[in-house]
């Protein structure tokens, strides 16, 4: 990084289902809660960058930046970013960016999404939005469809059973029953995923990340320090449709952002002992594994397997992922950045990590924060 970066503040509204709150509702809830917790004076935010994908389809309200900026009283300058699932991740890094440049000192950047109050038909038609609409889209196929056929491909190449990937959402599962702000707060059997009713051969509703409301805000900072300091914010991208990819097993900006983000941090891999990583369905978290280079090419369920377990050093998605925290897309990436610091404060760890992809790996961010207080 240019300059040193630090997450000064963090609220969250819990993920879920919120028929009694509006999009405003729940972009102040997180934006009053990172506001508190920053300790900083409202006037010093001198610029918001928000994430959101949907608004225009689910709430009829374009032009959300404007709507952020009216929640401040002194209505500093926002923007809107959008990269699917990845807004969060790319709203990250547009406000690093504009930290780095000197441009801004103290940025609000706001992921929010407002999902159940559109049908789930037209939930899937607009999420399918981020895949592509020539190559992709025509054939039919939803999101929890190209994960499907994702899946199917993984258990042919590398012999993947349905029992082993039930251990997935199990242990998202019982890492959610800790956080008051996940969606789901159960424990689940590997065997009760794998009864589950069929979504998208082989994937079961159990594999899947729910449609979820929610808001995620943090506030980041040249001007302020806290023992959070960003050691990274990189971004890359791929093909937007699976079709003109030479495998589907892998997600080659996933790879390209972490080299780069560790390259970024100056540090080594096995320094890294708490993941956030985007586990949309639970082949993702199987495949994001590898493409981190955690697990060898065909072995990322060891990584669940050992977690389950309880024999590894790693904290992995403690939060519950989006799987059990809820994925209200755009406010999932800076989510998990808040869920980051929470873990390498409970570890006492040094580094984390934040992975956060849009449609299927077509863009990506890894964010990386260090506890200097260790
Ligand atoms: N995990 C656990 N429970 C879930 C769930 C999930 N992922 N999705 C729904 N449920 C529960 C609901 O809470 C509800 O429970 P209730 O009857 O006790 O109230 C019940 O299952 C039925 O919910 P419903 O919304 O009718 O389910 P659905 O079958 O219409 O939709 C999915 C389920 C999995 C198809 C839908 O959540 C989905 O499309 N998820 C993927 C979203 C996606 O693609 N995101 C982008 C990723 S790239």
């Amino acid at each position: 990084m240019q300059k040193d970066i630090f997450l000064v503040g963090s609220g969250l509204t819990r993920f879920g289902e919120w028929w009694g709150k509006s999009l405003r509702d729940l972009m102040n809830e997180a934006v009053e809660a990172a506001l508190k917790s920053s300790g900083l004076k409202v006037e010093e935010i001198d610029l918001i960058v928000v994430a959101n994908m949907l608004a225009e389809v689910t709430n009829n309200q374009a032009h959300i930046a404007a709507l952020a900026s009216s929640l401040l009283p002194h209505h500093p300058p926002a923007l809107r970013v959008e990269a699917a699932c990845g807004s969060g991740t790319m709203a990250l890094h547009t406000a690093c960016a504009f930290l780095e440049s000197g441009r801004a000192k103290n940025i609000l950047v706001l992921g929010v999404e407002k999902m159940t109050d559109a049908s789930n038909d037209a939930i899937s038609q607009a999420l399918m939005g981020a895949a592509d609409s020539e190559l992709d889209a025509p054939s039919g196929l939803t999101f929890p469809g190209i994960f499907g056929l994702i899946a199917k491909r993984y258990m042919y190449e590398f012999g993947l059973t349905r029992e082993q990937l039930s251990i997935v959402s199990s242990v998202h599962h019982k890492n959610a029953t800790e956080n008051a702000f996940a969606q789901f707060r159960y424990e689940l059997s590997p065997e009760a995923v794998s009864a589950s009713p069929l979504v998208s051969d082989p994937l079961r509703l159990l594999d899947c990340s729910p449609i979820s409301d929610g808001a995620a805000a943090c506030i980041l900072s040249t001007a302020h320090r806290s023992e959070m300091r960003l050691a990274a914010s990189q971004i890359a991208s791929d093909t937007l449709s699976i079709t003109e990819r030479p495998t589907i097993v892998s997600f080659p900006a996933t790879r390209q952002a972490m080299a780069q983000a560790l390259r970024e941090a100056d540090i080594e891999r096995k320094e890294i002992r708490v993941l956030e990583t985007h586990d949309c369905f639970s082949i993702a978290a199987v495949i994001n594994m590898e493409d981190l280079g955690f697990a060898k090419e065909g072995e990322g369920i060891k990584i669940y397997e050992d977690l389950y377990a309880g024999h590894t050093p790693l904290f992995v998605n403690m939060g519950g992922g989006l799987k059990a925290c809820g994925h209200p897309v755009a406010a999932t990436g800076i989510k998990q950045l808040i869920d980051v610091s929470k873990s390498l404060r409970r570890a006492s760890a040094q580094y984390g990590l934040a992975h956060n992809f849009g449609g299927a790996g077509a863009s990506c961010g890894v964010h990386i924060l260090e506890n200097t207080s260790v």
